[in-house]
């Protein structure tokens, strides 16, 4: 029988603007666990997954898109927390849809359970699904959701 050997999966996760005050910033909706404790976490999920995941965050959108381009040969999914940007990025979404690699959007907090201008996402309809209001579990499960699209299309198109 032939053996079936696959390169290892390489993940891009992208935190937007304000995420880098995540402990101190408004704790109450978004916990207490600062960005480097919720990479460490995403770390060791990837490597219980198997997973390469690259990690970086910006305040700024230019960065961000060009972060999405840059994934194009280098990563084969996107997990992002676009943070406000989520509601106002029509360059977010359209950098997503150029690069055409399967995304999931997660949030923190339940946005549908906040403000009305939270509730519309720009990414939701270009995303393979949304994990909203887990806290930084939506994170862990916003991996596994991707990296479990991603294998089953790896054997769907082998
Ligand atoms: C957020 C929700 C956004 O509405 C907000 O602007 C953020 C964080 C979340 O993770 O809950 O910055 O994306």
């Amino acid at each position: 029988m032939q053996e079936l050997k696959l390169s290892p999966l390489n993940v891009l996760v992208l935190h937007g603007p304000n995420l880098n005050l995540l402990g101190q910033r408004e704790p109450g909706i978004y916990g207490s666990l600062s960005l480097a404790e919720i990479n460490r976490q995403l770390e060791a999920e990837g490597q219980k997954l198997a997973v390469k995941v690259s990690i970086m965050q910006s305040n700024h959108e230019g960065v961000l898109v060009d972060a999405i381009h840059d994934a194009l040969g280098k990563h084969q999914g996107i997990l992002i927390n676009a943070g406000a940007y989520t509601h106002t990025s029509v360059a977010l979404r359209d950098a997503i849809a150029a690069v055409n690699l399967p995304t999931v959007e997660v949030h923190l907090s339940n946005i549908y359970k906040r403000e009305e201008f939270r509730h519309h996402s720009y990414i939701a309809p270009i995303a393979i699904g949304q994990i909203s209001g887990f806290g930084s579990q939506s994170y862990i499960l916003g991996l596994q959701a991707l990296v479990c699209f991603l294998r089953q299309s790896i054997f769907v198109s082998s």
